[in-house]
């Protein structure tokens, strides 16, 4: 559609769709009039032209959608019996709201499929885990990988097989809960006696040979080593693991995981795990710059768990948010038709007007 097309489009609109349209895209639209609306979608409409164009379209043929569209089912029987959403326009595989999609939008059955507890099957460990044990038993490791990934398993199996050389470890998260996660987890799977944990709100067992805590309680156990109250804990220490590593960038708490690389001795091995690092060779740089080990990066990018994006309505109804199974990266015009109901359908009973 050109400027003067998609402007003679709007001009035909009722002001109260058009500021539906704006939404999101324009500030306090609800000050303006039909033609600095116009404008000012007409400008915004630079940024993300095919977007604008498909809500608007959405938006136009919405009342026609509406009768005819089956109800979001609520979760439970979605997933007992789940319908296609939005049908029955769904199954028409070229209707003009599809506008230029020719595949029909994914139904909620299809994007639900394969959730659940898969089948046992014996564990083999992937190639990259392989990888990370065999480069720490030489340098410190970076492991950066999607969540989900199993970045657990290489803790653990390094944390075995440094209990095995008697070597005390320590396990840092950032959050107390996750802390309690662990050692739960931990506890279960080496004994009891063999871990502890020390956080603001515990201390129990404190002499273990696996303790966790959080990160500020290392900077702190580092700290007073470095005022010469060495820690029995770490003379022996073998490995520490820095779970959720990100941190790092934190601007407020990033210094505390800073200086606890920088405090690190350097007899132990430094196990950083994260989801997230935009930079990982950059941290595995520094961290060989500034220590005597150097430092490995193990990388990969490729999810185990693929991501799925749905739109839960407070109203309990769900429904996929894209059109496709998995995530149209970058692509927001591609957003489920019923997502879209739903979303209009939130605003209209939440907006300015109704909370006046
Ligand atoms: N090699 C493997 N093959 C199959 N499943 C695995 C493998 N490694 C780990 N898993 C399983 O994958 C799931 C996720 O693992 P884990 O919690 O360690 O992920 P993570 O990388 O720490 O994720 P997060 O970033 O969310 O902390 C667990 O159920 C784990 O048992
Ligand atoms: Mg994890």
């Amino acid at each position: 559609m050109t400027t003067y097309e998609l402007e003679q489009l709007l001009l035909q609109q009722p002001v109260s769709l058009l500021h539906r349209l704006a939404r999101g895209r324009i500030s306090r639209h609800f000050r303006s009039g039909k033609r600095k609306l116009i404008d000012l979608l007409l400008h915004a409409s630079e940024q993300n032209r095919p977007g604008l164009e498909s809500d608007l379209i959405a938006l136009i043929e919405e009342p026609t959608r509406r009768q005819p569209a089956a109800p979001a089912e609520k979760l439970p029987q979605a997933q007992a019996h789940p319908r296609t959403v939005g049908s029955p326009a769904a199954h028409r595989p070229h209707r003009i709201e599809d506008h230029g999609h020719h595949e029909p939008p994914v139904s909620l059955h299809d994007w639900l499929s394969g959730i659940g507890v898969p089948p046992p099957q014996p564990f083999v460990p992937d190639a990259w885990q392989v990888d990370a044990l065999a480069q720490l038993a030489e340098t410190d490791v970076v492991v950066s990988v999607p969540t989900g990934s199993g970045k657990t398993y290489v803790a653990i199996e390094a944390t075995a097989r440094a209990m095995r050389e008697n070597r005390t470890v320590i396990y840092t998260s950032p959050l107390k809960a996750l802390s309690n996660t662990k050692f739960t987890e931990f506890s279960r799977l080496f004994g009891p006696d063999q871990v502890g944990i020390l956080t603001g709100d515990r201390r129990e067992n404190a002499q273990a040979a696996l303790l966790i805590m959080t990160t500020e309680i290392l900077r702190n156990l580092l700290y007073d080593a470095a005022g010469g109250e060495i820690d029995v804990r770490l003379d022996t220490l073998g490995l520490v693991i820095m779970d959720e590593s990100q941190y790092l960038a934190d601007p407020e708490r990033g210094v505390v995981w800073e200086e606890t690389l920088i405090f690190c001795p350097s007899q132990a091995r430094l196990l950083l795990l994260s989801a997230s690092i935009g930079n990982p060779q950059d941290i595995a740089d520094w961290l060989t710059a500034i220590r005597p080990t150097p430092c490995s990066l193990i990388r990969h990018t490729k999810r185990s768990v693929p991501l799925r994006a749905g739109y839960l309505h407070p109203n309990e109804k769900l429904t996929p948010l894209f059109r496709t199974a998995g995530i149209p990266y970058g692509q927001p015009h591609l957003l489920h038709p019923e997502a879209k109901r739903l979303f209009a359908e939130y605003e209209e009973e939440t907006g300015p007007s109704r909370s006046r």
